[in-house]
């Protein structure tokens, strides 16, 4: 009896098209029309062996996912990657590889736009106070997957509230395939920093680019309601530090909490 393999098929136009940009040639890409979500594509392709470094990227996805269960609208004109990292360094550390994503994509669109978006600790990117792309990071056994999912072309119409795309910022040079490897490039040079010398030379170039600082944010704890106080600074764990109503400062572990408006 022959069993077929239910899963997305892989479209090798797409990957060679994505091979032609110099910041992904020689590397392991998996590419789809669509998928329900990259995230899930890559823990399947981490759990067979693919090494750190291997890029799962699609069109479209149907079941797109963010940050504390939430949706992620995935439609033509956005990119929707992952990538699989295998750290070296010690588990307690791998949170903060949200925050090298981040720095790289906010790098990439610098470099291929012009625009400087800031980042909404610990994961968000923002033009204009909207929201134009997001980091999403699982850590499963011994390997991480990284997700990035950024408007591009995508209509405005097709997106949630208070989202925005590079296309409404006139940045014209920026299309999907250009973008990933822009992203992708940053992120391996930022990844080899952190392996090699920790985060604190991701905190430097975070700091400047830092929406929150100095701002009164509203953190929603894991079952244990809200507090709200103002941002003080991301400390050297990549920690956000917060002076809580009442004085005490509290360090926010990433992943731990939400930024509400
Ligand atoms: C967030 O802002 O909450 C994170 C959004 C992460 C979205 C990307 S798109 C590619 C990858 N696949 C997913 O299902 N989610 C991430």
């Amino acid at each position: 009896m022959t069993v077929h393999h239910a899963g997305p098929v892989r479209d090798p136009a797409l990957e060679a098209r994505l091979a032609q940009e110099p910041g992904l040639a020689g590397r392991a890409i998996f590419a789809y029309r669509e998928v329900p979500s990259t995230m899930d594509v890559a823990h399947e392709l981490a759990a067979a062996g693919e090494p750190d470094g291997a890029l799962i990227w699609a069109e479209r996805q149907t079941q797109g996912r963010g940050r504390m269960s939430r949706k992620w609208e995935s439609p033509a004109g956005g990119v929707y990657c992952s990538v699989v990292l295998r750290p070296s360094r010690p588990q307690a550390e791998h949170p903060q590889l949200s925050l090298v994503a981040g720095l790289a994509a906010a790098e990439a669109v610098e470099r291929l736009s012009g625009l400087h978006p800031s980042i909404r600790w610990p994961n968000d990117l923002l033009l204009d106070g909207r929201k134009l792309a997001g980091i999403l990071l699982e850590a499963r056994q011994d390997w991480v997957v990284l997700g990035f999912g950024i408007n591009v072309t995508t209509p405005l119409a097709q997106l949630p509230e208070g989202a925005t795309s590079l296309a409404a910022h006139d940045a014209c040079g920026a299309e999907p395939y250009r973008v990933t490897a822009a992203w992708y490039e940053v992120l391996q040079t930022w990844y080899q920093r952190w392996s090699r010398d920790g985060f604190a030379p991701i905190r430097e170039a975070l700091r400047p680019r830092l929406a929150l600082l100095g701002q009164i944010v509203r953190i929603a704890v894991d079952g244990r309601g809200e507090m709200e106080g103002q941002a003080l600074n991301v400390d050297e764990a990549g920690r956000l530090l917060v002076r809580l109503d009442s004085g005490l400062a509290r360090a926010f572990d990433v992943g731990e909490v939400a930024l509400l408006r």
